[in-house]
């Protein structure tokens, strides 16, 4: 029986990655998106998954992602909070706006994607919650006062519930990517990001599937003894004890 995977932000970058990995792992994968019809497309015809377009920022809008995967795919087992932004500004620039944004989308997302599949899990008695957060909530990052607090925010609740869901068969865990050469890097400009690339002791970017790899491994049945963890998958580039 495959088991059934929602990546969310799952049609671009590190998302598609991820579901491109965990199809070819054998689960029935769907991939959220929030707005980009071509991508999705792409990826429903490419991949062969099924795309479901939502707001994870939204609670209600998360419910109903859930239930429409669930009602075509089947009992979430898998869920990888991966739907991100940057909105980046210095903070004496920073809008309102810009804070909102951010928190609502990469971090309020992880409580209104978990919080509609966690009863289900616990009923079943198994789940695996895979939240990605980032290099810059560990370490922090100028120009990220929004995405670094969001980033940081991950870790404290894959932490907290990785403990109450513990005893039923539920791993929770984050992975904290690096800099990865996806869209993202675009909104960064090219003077600050050979200055970063430079701190980058494997000497590049990272690639989107060496993040899926890592994934895909929590994802396993077999990875049920690893829980609360955060793996960083930096290249290096923040070592932490
Ligand atoms: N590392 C090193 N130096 C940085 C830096 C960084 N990440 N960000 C900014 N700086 C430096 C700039 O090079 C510049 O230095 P100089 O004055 O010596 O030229 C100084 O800080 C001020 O920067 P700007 O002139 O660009 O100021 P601004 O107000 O126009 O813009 C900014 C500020 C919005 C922070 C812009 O610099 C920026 O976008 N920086 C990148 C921030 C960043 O690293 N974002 C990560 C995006 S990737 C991501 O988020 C994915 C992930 O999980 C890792």
């Amino acid at each position: 029986m495959s088991r059934v995977a929602f990546v969310t932000g799952g049609v671009r970058g590190i998302g598609l990655a991820i579901v491109d990995r965990l199809k070819r792992d054998g689960f029935k994968v769907a991939a959220g998106y929030a707005g980009n019809e071509d991508a999705a497309k792409k990826t429903a015809d490419t991949h062969d998954v099924m795309v479901v377009k939502g707001n994870v920022g939204d609670f209600d809008d998360a419910a109903r992602a859930v239930k429409l995967v669930e009602a075509e795919l089947g009992p979430i087992d898998v869920l990888v909070n991966n739907a991100g932004i940057t909105r980046d500004a210095m903070l004496h620039k920073m809008t309102a706006e810009q804070w909102n944004e951010v928190i609502f989308v990469n971090l309020a997302s992880i409580f209104n994607m978990t919080r509609n599949v966690i009863e289900g899990m616990r009923e079943r008695g198994y789940g695996r919650i895979i939240n990605i957060s980032s290099i810059n909530g560990q370490k922090g990052q100028m120009g990220q006062t929004n995405y670094s607090a969001a980033k940081a925010g991950a870790i404290g609740f894959t932490k907290a519930l990785a403990q109450e869901v513990a005893a039923k068969g539920i791993t929770v865990n984050c992975v904290a990517p690096g800099y990865i050469d996806t869209d993202m890097m675009a909104a960064v400009p090219q003077n600050v990001l050979d200055k970063i690339v430079a701190t980058i002791p494997v000497g590049r970017l990272g690639q989107a599937h060496e993040i899926a790899a890592c994934v895909a491994f929590l994802a396993r049945e077999d990875a049920s003894f690893i829980t609360g963890s955060t793996v960083t998958v930096n290249g290096g580039q923040y070592i932490l004890g």
